[in-house]
């Protein structure tokens, strides 16, 4: 498994002590439940202060420290390479792309080049892992030249690339100053998979438009200098059944925040992005509490907000807007003894998270463009009892499963103080019955099912390519053979043929 963030990283306080940290990130809830049941390893950046000092001498560590089910690899970089990939190219140039929220992407060339510098080493660590293990799980838009690099130097390793973020359409696309070289990096893998079947199509189409290959729409398949890549939708989804918070853990929750018991609490959890919707959010509630005078006092909006990429100027911008908005309305509508929004900008733990869920009578998931949100299937998850109302944006992939969800364009306000309303509002029994209903489909397509089909895709293209030419293991040898330079000459000869 090729994945950036790493699932736990370990920091050292000012005190001397080390802790384990767990990042806010989809992507790690969703698939740490895989490397949990299957083994293998976890190939991540380093990014604690004392991961050096928890990992033996090859940066490897058993996790969870508890249960020691899986294996961590850890890779160090250089800190400025590091930055150009991550914050650069991965985050202010393919996450604005992608995401389609309004922000300019920035491409520059040095960002691409530590892109490919460092898709390179994680392509080095995950062909040394194939020797014990055919199949490569690589996760996400950090990661696009990794499958062909692998392709490259590991033939016979069988690799599936997984995209958590939407795919923009081709015009889109299209901006992208490297977008062949990104499609051709994708097309090493073996299958590539994303949350909607939209966003296979529109990929599908983006390499049909800048590339030439052949598209076939009826088996989902793209054929590229002789190598078949198949397209699929996986949905990610989250553990069935879920370990949920009590109820009286949320009650004493509500105490300990002073609302009572008969006020209503919609919930909000996110990383601080700006494709969150985090502002329009609060102006939702400030337009809802404008229009109803009586909610005023009976009503607060509990946002979790983890502080992400903050090396970022945009997310530096969207941390002080959105403490501004929360300003603004809780003074405009507070009293002495109510805010009507409490914002908590600060990392959570995943227990923490379950208390706030297991307290909200409502949860608000109102992203302007997500490829899945896990928040959204966690909170119905989470309701065991049955109740519990959900708001949710029609551009999370979510809302194509939750259909039974108060489906909002959280571009328009009036449109999303409205469902708010509605949730607050909602009769018992119409709120148990959409929320059975959204329970139903979690239930029987959960995290679980997400990794089936995946491994059993692959399996399938193992098992096929065996039958066409049997299976000879690389060696140890012949692997460490590919140095960083060869694969740097092998990246730009492919480019110039
Ligand atoms: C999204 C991305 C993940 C990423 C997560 C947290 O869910 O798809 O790849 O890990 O955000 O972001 P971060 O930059 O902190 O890893």
């Amino acid at each position: 498994m090729v994945a950036n963030r790493e699932p736990y990283s370990h920091q050292r306080l000012e005190d001397g002590r080390i802790v384990v940290a767990r990042p806010p990130s989809g992507l790690v809830t969703g698939i740490e439940p895989l490397l949990r049941e299957c083994g293998g390893t976890w190939i991540a950046a380093a990014t604690g202060s004392a991961d050096r000092e928890c990992s033996d001498r090859d940066g490897r560590l058993r996790v969870p420290t508890e249960t020691r089910e899986y294996t961590l690899q850890r890779l160090w970089f250089d800190p400025e390479l590091y930055e150009r990939y991550y914050s650069g190219l991965s985050n202010e140039g393919l996450w604005p792309l992608c995401h389609t929220a309004h922000i300019r992407p920035s491409f520059r060339a040095a960002d691409w080049a530590a892109y490919q510098s460092i898709n390179d080493s994680f392509a080095r660590a995950a062909v040394r892992e194939t020797t014990r293990n055919g199949l490569v799980l690589v996760q996400d838009y950090h990661f696009a030249l990794v499958p062909r690099l692998i392709r490259h130097r590991a033939p016979h390793a069988v690799t599936n690339l997984f995209w958590h973020i939407p795919w923009p359409n081709a015009e889109v696309f299209g901006i992208f100053p490297w977008k062949n070289e990104l499609l051709e990096g994708m097309l090493g893998a073996d299958v590539v998979g994303f949350h909607t079947r939209q966003y296979c199509l529109n990929f599908l189409d983006s390499a049909q438009r800048y590339l030439e290959c052949r598209v076939d729409l009826e088996k989902m398949s793209i054929s590229f200098r002789g190598h078949q890549t198949l397209v699929r939708a996986y949905p990610i989804s989250v553990e069935w059944p879920y370990p949920s918070a009590s109820r009286a853990q949320g009650r004493e929750l509500r105490q300990s925040l002073g609302i009572p018991d008969d006020v209503h609490v919609s919930v909000g959890v996110d990383r601080a992005d700006y494709t969150k919707g985090l502002i329009e959010r609060v102006a939702a509630i400030e337009l809802m509490l404008e229009q109803n005078a009586a909610l005023r006092g009976r009503y607060v909006h509990v946002q979790l907000a983890s502080p992400t990429r903050m090396h970022i100027r945009k997310y530096q911008e969207l941390a002080s807007d959105l403490e501004e908005a929360v300003a603004r309305v809780n003074e405009r509508f507070g009293t002495a003894g109510w805010a009507p929004v409490l914002l908590h900008m600060r990392a959570f733990s995943p227990e923490e998270v379950r208390k706030h869920y297991a307290m909200a009578d409502s949860a608000l998931v109102t992203p302007l463009h997500d490829g899945m949100n896990l928040v959204a299937k966690e909170y119905v998850a989470s309701c065991s009892d049955g109740d519990g109302a959900l708001v949710l944006s029609t551009f999370a992939g979510a809302a194509k499963e939750l259909e039974s969800a108060l489906l909002v364009n959280p571009y328009d306000s009036q449109e999303t103080a409205a469902a708010i309303l509605r949730a607050i509002r909602m009769p018992r029994q119409e709120r148990c019955a959409r929320m059975q209903a959204m329970r139903d489909q979690v239930a029987t397509h959960s995290i679980h099912d997400w990794s089936a089909k995946i491994l059993h895709d692959l399996r399938a293209v193992r098992d096929q390519a065996r039958r066409v030419r049997p299976v000879q293991p690389l060696a140890g040898a012949a692997v460490s053979r590919f140095d960083t330079h060869e694969s740097a000459s092998f990246l730009a000869e492919e480019a110039a043929s």
